[in-house]
C-alpha cells in the first residue's frame, strides 16, 4: 500500500512538471538608467542590503534557484516574483512614461515593510539567510529613505 502510494506520488510529481505555469520565469529586459538606483542613488551600503534582500522578487534581476524550476514550488515562487514585481520593480523604477520619480508614497513604504519585518518575506529567508537584515541594515535602509523623503521633491 505505502509502495503504491509513493509510486502514485512520484508520478503525480512527474506529470505536474508539465503544467504550465504563468507567467514564465523570465527577467525582462531593463533600462538601467531608468532603475532605482540611478534614479534614487541610495548609498552603496543600502543598494547592496535592498539588493541582496529584495530584488529576487521586486526586480527583473531575479536569481531563480534550483528549486524555483521543481513544480508546485515552482508555481509559488512565481507568483511572488509577478505580485512583487508588481507592486514595486527596481529595475523599472521610473515608468515608461515617466521622466522622473513621483511615486513618493511608494518609496517610503520600503522602509515601513522593512521596519514591521514583513519583508523580505518569511519563507524567503528561510531559504535565503543572506537575506536576514540586522537592526543595522534596517536602521541603513530607514535613515537613507527618512533623508530622502525629508527632501526636496
Ligand atoms: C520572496 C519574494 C519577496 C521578497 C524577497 C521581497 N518581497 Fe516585497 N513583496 C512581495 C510580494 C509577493 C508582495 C505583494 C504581496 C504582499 O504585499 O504581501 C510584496 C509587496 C511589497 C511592497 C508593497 C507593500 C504594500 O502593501 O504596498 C513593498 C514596499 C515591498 N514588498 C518591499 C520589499 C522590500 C523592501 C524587500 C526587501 C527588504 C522585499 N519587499 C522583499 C515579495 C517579496
Amino acid at each position: 500500500m505505502k509502495k503504491k502510494l509513493s509510486i502514485a506520488a512520484v508520478a503525480l510529481m512527474a506529470v505536474i512538471q508539465f503544467v504550465p505555469a504563468a507567467p514564465q520565469k523570465s527577467n525582462p529586459p531593463f533600462d538601467a538608467a531608468r532603475g532605482f538606483e540611478q534614479v534614487m542613488m541610495p548609498p552603496s551600503e543600502v543598494a547592496a542590503i535592498l539588493k541582496r534582500a529584495c530584488y529576487d522578487c521586486h526586480s527583473n534581476e531575479t536569481v531563480w534557484p534550483a528549486y524555483s524550476y521543481v513544480a508546485p514550488v515552482s508555481w509559488l515562487v512565481q507568483k511572488h516574483v509577478a505580485d512583487g514585481r508588481r507592486m514595486m520593480n527596481f529595475s523599472e523604477w521610473l515608468l515608461p512614461a515617466e521622466n522622473e520619480f513621483s511615486d513618493w508614497s511608494g518609496f517610503e513604504k520600503i522602509c515601513t515593510e522593512v521596519r514591521t519585518g514583513n519583508m523580505p518575506m518569511e519563507g524567503y529567508v528561510k531559504l535565503h539567510p543572506a537575506a536576514i537584515l540586522t537592526e543595522q541594515d534596517k536602521q541603513a535602509v530607514c535613515g537613507w529613505v527618512d533623508r530622502k523623503m525629508a527632501g526636496p521633491k
